[in-house]
């Protein structure tokens, strides 16, 4: 049976033990044009590894897409950081950032719309005042992201630094 939407999985909250499944959905997040990094690399660059090391932060936090055994086949997360030591897509201290991965083989169905739609949800509900994001030129991801309302962040701003004002 063709999985739409991606609704055979359900959501639930990212755990603070999840490091692991943070670290891996970087490193696919990374390679999104075939292979360029290993895991042992990213864990040695502080500005990839930020993403995925000593979550989470105060108020950071995700969902987590399980497949009906259980198994995590896609994560949302939001980081916030700070000017000393910014993400990709840093915009503001107040404004946290986005990463989402869905599992090869689970893509395409609908699951990262489902899982970014959720935490936006979250967000909304916790009076966020925004959402910003990073996504490198010629990755279809954007296409998703924009559909979702996130435009580009401004003129200061790196053309790939997507922002939603919630
Ligand atoms: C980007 C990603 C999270 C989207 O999740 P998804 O479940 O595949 O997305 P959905 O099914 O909800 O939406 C489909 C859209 O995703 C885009 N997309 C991006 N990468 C895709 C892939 N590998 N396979 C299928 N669709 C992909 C498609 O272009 C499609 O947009 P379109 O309908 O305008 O063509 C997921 O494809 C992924 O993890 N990709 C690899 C890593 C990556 O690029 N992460 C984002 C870094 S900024």
């Amino acid at each position: 049976m063709r999985n739409f939407g991606g609704e055979t999985s359900t959501l639930r909250v990212l755990r603070f033990s999840e490091e692991e499944l943070l670290a891996r959905a970087t490193l696919g997040n990374m390679n999104w044009p075939g292979p360029r990094f290993t895991l042992e690399q990213i864990e040695q660059i502080p500005a990839i590894a930020h993403y995925f090391t000593r979550w989470p932060g105060k108020d950071d936090f995700g969902l987590v897409a399980e497949d009906p055994d259980g198994k995590a086949v896609g994560v949302v997360w939001l980081r916030y950081f700070d000017p000393t030591d910014p993400g990709y897509g840093f915009v503001a201290e107040s404004i946290p950032e986005l990463c989402v991965w869905v599992a090869e083989g689970q893509r395409g169905r609908g699951l990262g719309t489902r899982l970014i739609a959720g935490i936006l949800e979250q967000a909304r509900s916790q009076a966020l005042p925004a959402i910003s994001l990073s996504v490198e030129a010629g990755n279809p991801a954007r296409s998703v992201y924009e559909r979702l309302g996130f435009v580009p962040a401004g003129p200061y701003f790196d053309e790939g630094t997507l922002l939603l004002r919630l």
